[in-house]
C-alpha cells in the first residue's frame, strides 16, 4: 500500500466531493415566485410543505417551526412536560435533544446507547424510568432507526410520551413507516447541514390532531383554530417559517427520495467494503429499518489494535483525500451546561438533588465518543467508484497505522 500521504506518500484519491446544499432552478423559481407574489409570510407554501413532508414520512399532521431545537421545545410543551418531570435521552446526540428538556423546566435523564447502533439502548432507558418520567426521546442517529418496537412497548407500558428526535433521519423507515410518525410525535431539522434544508427550520409530525393543534398554537403566539386574531390562549412563541423557506423546502423535498436512495446504495457499498478491514468495528444493519436516510456514515475503530487516536486517524484519512469528522467527542452530560446544572442550583431551579450529572456514566457512549468518526452525507452522493476510494483510504490508514504511532 505504501507510505501514508500524511507522511509524504501518495494520496489515495483526489476527488472533488459533492458540495452541499444541492440546488437548481426549482429553488430559484420557487424563491422568485414568492418574491414576486408579495406573499412572503407564513401562508400556502408553508401549509403545502407541511402536508407534503408529513405524507412523505407517513404522518397525518405536520407543524413547522424555526428549527429542530424549537420544534423539540414545542413538542415537549404541547405534551405538557414541565418542572419536575423527567425525560430520558441518550448522551450521544446534539445538545438540543437534552437542552429542550431543560428549557421546558424538566430534567434530562441520560440512558446509554447501543454499541452496534449508536442509538438509545431500550433496556437502559427502561432502567432509568421513575415515577417522575414523562417521556423518552430516542435519537435516530445518523439516520439509523432506534429500536422502535421495544421503545413503543416500554412507552406504552409506562404511559410515557415517545418523542422521536428524527433530526438525522429524513426518509428513514421502520417496518415501512417513516420516522417521526411511529412514536407520539417526531421532530426534524432543516438546518443548513441537513439532508433537506432551508438554512434553518424544523417540523413536528404526529398522527394526533389535538397535539398538532397545540403545537401549531405554541408556534403561532398562542393563537388557536377558529380564534380571533388577537385572541391568545397560551404564552406561545413566534416560531413561524416564511414562504421563502417553504419554497426552498418544497424544492429540496422533490429530490429527497432520489438522494436518499443514492446515499443508501452507496452506504451499502461502504458497509460491504469496510466489513473485513482489521481495525474497523462493523456496525449492524437492522432488517426492520426498511429505508435508511443517511445523514452521516459513522465508522467505529478498534483503537487498541491500531495503536493511535481517532483524531490522528481522521487527520491521516483527510491527507488521503477523504474528509471526516471526529463527531461528538464527549457524552452530552460532560458539557459544562450539565455540570453547572448540578453545581449551581440557580442555573436549573427544578433539578434539586434529583441528579448530579458529574456522577453520570454511560460507558458505551463514553467509548464511542473516543473511537468513532463520521463521514458526511455529501460523500454518499458521490459516484459508486468513489466509495471504493473511501474504502481504500480507510484500509490504507488501518494497515499503516504503525507509521502514526508515537516513536
Ligand atoms: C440530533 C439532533 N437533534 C436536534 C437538532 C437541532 O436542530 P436545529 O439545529 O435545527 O435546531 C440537531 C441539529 O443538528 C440534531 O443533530
Amino acid at each position: 500500500m505504501g507510505r501514508l500521504a500524511i507522511n509524504g506518500g501518495d494520496k489515495t484519491c483526489n476527488i472533488a466531493w459533492p458540495t452541499w446544499p444541492v440546488w437548481d432552478d426549482h429553488e430559484r423559481q420557487g424563491l422568485l415566485a414568492v418574491l414576486e407574489s408579495g406573499q412572503w409570510w407564513y401562508g400556502e407554501r408553508v401549509r403545502e410543505f407541511e402536508e407534503a413532508f408529513a405524507a412523505f414520512q407517513n404522518a397525518l399532521y405536520g407543524v413547522t417551526a424555526t428549527s429542530g431545537t424549537t420544534a423539540l421545545e414545542t413538542a415537549l410543551t404541547a405534551l405538557g412536560i414541565g418542572p419536575g418531570d423527567e425525560v430520558i435521552v441518550p448522551p450521544y446526540t446534539f445538545v438540543a435533544t437534552a437542552s429542550a428538556v431543560l428549557r421546558v423546566g424538566a430534567i434530562p435523564i441520560f440512558a446509554d446507547i447501543q454499541a452496534h447502533t449508536l442509538c438509545l439502548d431500550p433496556d437502559d432507558a427502561a432502567r432509568k424510568i421513575t415515577s417522575h418520567t414523562k417521556a423518552i426521546i430516542p435519537v435516530h442517529l445518523a439516520g439509523y432507526v432506534a429500536d422502535m418496537d421495544r421503545l413503543c412497548e416500554i412507552a406504552q407500558a409506562h404511559q410515557l410520551a415517545l418523542v422521536e428526535d428524527a433530526c438525522h433521519s429524513w426518509g428513514s423507515q421502520w417496518k415501512g413507516k417513516g420516522t417521526g410518525a411511529i412514536g407520539t410525535c417526531g421532530v426534524f431539522s432543516f438546518q443548513a447541514s441537513k439532508n433537506i434544508t432551508s438554512a434553518e427550520g424544523g417540523i413536528i409530525l404526529t398522527d394526533i390532531e389535538q397535539l398538532a393543534d397545540d403545537c401549531r398554537s405554541y408556534t403561532n403566539v398562542g393563537r388557536r383554530k377558529g380564534g380571533a386574531w388577537y385572541q391568545h390562549f397560551n404564552a406561545g412563541s413566534n416560531l413561524r417559517l416564511t414562504e421563502f423557506q417553504a419554497a426552498l423546502l418544497l424544492a429540496q423535498l422533490s429530490r429527497l427520495e432520489a438522494h436518499t436512495l443514492k446515499r443508501q446504495a452507496n452506504a451499502a457499498l461502504l458497509m460491504e467494503g469496510l466489513r473485513d478491514i482489521p481495525g474497523v468495528i462493523p456496525l449492524e444493519n437492522d432488517p426492520r429499518i426498511t429505508r435508511r436516510g443517511y445523514h452521516l456514515y459513522p465508522v467505529r475503530l478498534n483503537l487498541d489494535a491500531l495503536g493511535i487516536t481517532r483524531e490522528r486517524f481522521v487527520e491521516a484519512l483527510a491527507a488521503e483525500g477523504v474528509p471526516a469528522s471526529p463527531g461528538y467527542t464527549i457524552p452530552l452530560y460532560r458539557n459544562s451546561l450539565f455540570e453547572r446544572a448540578s453545581t449551581d442550583p440557580s442555573s436549573h431551579p427544578y433539578l434539586g438533588d434529583r441528579v448530579d450529572y458529574r456522577q453520570v456514566h454511560c460507558p458505551v457512549c463514553e467509548q464511542v465518543c473516543t473511537d468513532t468518526f463520521w463521514l458526511f452525507h455529501t460523500l454518499l452522493l458521490a459516484e459508486e467508484r468513489d466509495m471504493q476510494a473511501i474504502v481504500a483510504a480507510i484500509r490504507k490508514v488501518c494497515e499503516n497505522a504503525a507509521e502514526l504511532r508515537p516513536a
